[in-house]
């Protein structure tokens, strides 16, 4: 299968082997980043079953006439059939999404040299559309190994890798660094490892200051400063479904401040022009 990305804007896959260690707020905290900080709008795809992503900007289960499941089960059958025909709306400004179902858990294990390609033929079907309407897209994975995160990784252009300062978040990220640089090596040349980004920093903890010493010893320069520091009001923003730029305290302003820095470093790598 020979695929031109030309037209495509860049996809940046955010991913990790641990569960819970801030990857879909990360993507879509950075998938609004994008959109204020670039003038842009961006399509947040969410490839985890538990929907979460979907959940997080505001899209209710079953409200999207269409899901990633379709996307999945369609774009083999039909020649026509591309990503652009499940987007949603969001109440996040800017972002736009392709929703999750937990039926999306069937796809998981159906992987081979073809169906690993599933997305990036999705994506590649709706390049005219998307290419008109999006300047960046950000996909949201699940924690593991299987069929979903491969082709979420070889339907990006580029990755972000997010852990936690604990010990299995370290080795998470290590493994997650590891298998994105053999998908590299073996299928997906084109693909920008970006980096680390810790999530979830407790300053006062010893031992998140321990563990991101030997984060950088491990990995240098790819390790993301500042780490983005655990704050309440991260949650407050989940249970009332709005961007943390909405929260009106310290501790959000701190969050999105650090957040911002990453998004700017992110918009630089996938070639975005900043509003001034
Ligand atoms: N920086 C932060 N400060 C405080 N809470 C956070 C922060 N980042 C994430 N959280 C909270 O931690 C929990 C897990 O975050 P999230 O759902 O983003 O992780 P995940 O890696 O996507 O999890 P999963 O592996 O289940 O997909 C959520 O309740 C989220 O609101
Ligand atoms: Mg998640």
């Amino acid at each position: 299968m020979t695929l031109s990305f030309r037209r495509l804007p860049r996809r940046l896959v955010v991913v990790a082997r641990k569960g819970g260690v801030g990857k879909t707020t990360t993507a879509a905290q950075l998938a609004m980043a994008l959109a204020q900080i670039f003038g842009i709008e961006v399509l947040l795809v969410d490839q985890d079953p538990q929907a979460n992503a979907s959940a997080r900007v505001g899209v209710a289960e079953g409200e999207a006439p269409r899901t990633l499941n379709d996307v999945y089960l369609w774009v083999l059958q039909h020649p026509e059939f591309g990503i652009h025909h499940a987007i949603h709306p969001t109440t996040w400004p800017g972002v736009s999404v392709v929703v999750a179902e937990e039926a999306l858990k069937f796809r998981e294990s159906e992987g081979d040299h073809l169906m690993d390609l599933r997305l990036r033929l999705a994506f590649e079907r709706s390049a005219a559309e998307l290419a008109e309407r999006f300047g960046a897209v950000v996909i949201d994975t699940l924690p593991g190994t299987g069929a979903l995160l491969r082709n979420a990784i070889l339907g990006a252009t580029d990755l972000l890798v997010v852990t936690d300062p604990e010990p299995d978040g370290l080795k998470g990220a290590d493994r997650a660094i590891k298998a994105a640089q053999s998908i590299k090596a073996t299928q997906h040349p084109d693909l920008n490892i970006l980096g680390i980004l810790v999530n979830g920093y407790d300053a006062s903890l010893g031992e998140h200051q321990r563990c991101v010493a030997d984060l950088v010893a491990a990995h240098g320069d790819l390790v993301w400063e500042p780490w983005v520091p655990h704050r309440a009001d991260v949650l407050t923003a989940r249970g009332l479904q709005v961007p943390v730029q909405r929260i009106k305290a310290n501790g959000a302003r701190d969050y999105v401040r650090k957040l911002n820095i990453h998004a700017r470093r992110i918009g630089a790598a996938l070639d975005l022009q900043e509003n001034k």
